[in-house]
């Protein structure tokens, strides 16, 4: 199975960059091929809303890097998107990250659904500073909601809280908890 992660935090090296690595890893040793991507090293801008991705040919206009992370999602049959909690939504990369898929995936109603990538497998891991994983529940259901909407498999959705207090990287339960997560999804 090949695999793709996708921190959408402006730091490289932060704790949503970890959550979607350890995941990542739990996959790798149940045999998946996997590719890590962080918005942090990433050109991505943000849609223009042209519509150029529903003509015939469905190429975004946009010459950054997000065709780059096209082509590896298009080969992967799952995704692990990290998702950091910005004033209680979604960053800013990763809100960019979720419209430019719009050359891709589409709702089953719209005419420009694409059904030979529907189904993608997905798991999403939520990271906040804020120590309550329920805070922002109402949020991240409707997020995954999104996901499903556009036809994703969503497999499971994590939330990794109190980033805040706590170097989430010296948790020991936490790191099994989501290598656990990504050898189900590799399985
Ligand atoms: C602009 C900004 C807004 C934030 N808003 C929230 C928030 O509303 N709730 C929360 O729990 N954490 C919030 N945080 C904390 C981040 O969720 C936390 O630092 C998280 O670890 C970020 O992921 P990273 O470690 O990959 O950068 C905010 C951080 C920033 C930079």
């Amino acid at each position: 199975m090949n695999i793709i992660g996708f921190s959408a935090s402006p730091r490289p090296e932060g704790s949503t960059a970890w959550a979607v690595d350890a995941i990542l890893e739990g996959a790798w040793e149940h045999g998946a091929k996997v590719r890590s991507w962080s918005a942090a090293g990433l050109d991505l801008q943000p849609c223009r809303a042209c519509f150029a991705c529903r003509t015939k040919d469905r190429r975004c206009v946009i010459q950054d890097d997000m065709p780059r992370v096209h082509a590896s999602l298009l080969e992967a049959q799952a995704l692990v998107l990290g998702v950091p909690i910005f004033m209680s939504q979604m960053s800013a990369q990763a809100k960019i990250f979720v419209d430019r898929l719009h050359p891709l995936f589409a709702p089953r109603f719209s005419p420009t659904f694409q059904k030979r990538n529907a189904g993608k497998a997905l798991v999403l891991a939520f990271v906040q500073g804020n120590p309550d994983p329920e805070l922002f529940r109402i949020y991240v259901n409707y997020t995954c909601q999104t996901f499903r909407t556009l036809e994703f498999d969503v497999r499971e959705s994590v939330v990794v809280a109190g980033t805040r207090s706590a170097l989430v990287q010296e948790q020991d339960a936490l790191h099994a908890r989501l290598k656990a997560i990504g050898a189900t999804l590799a399985s």
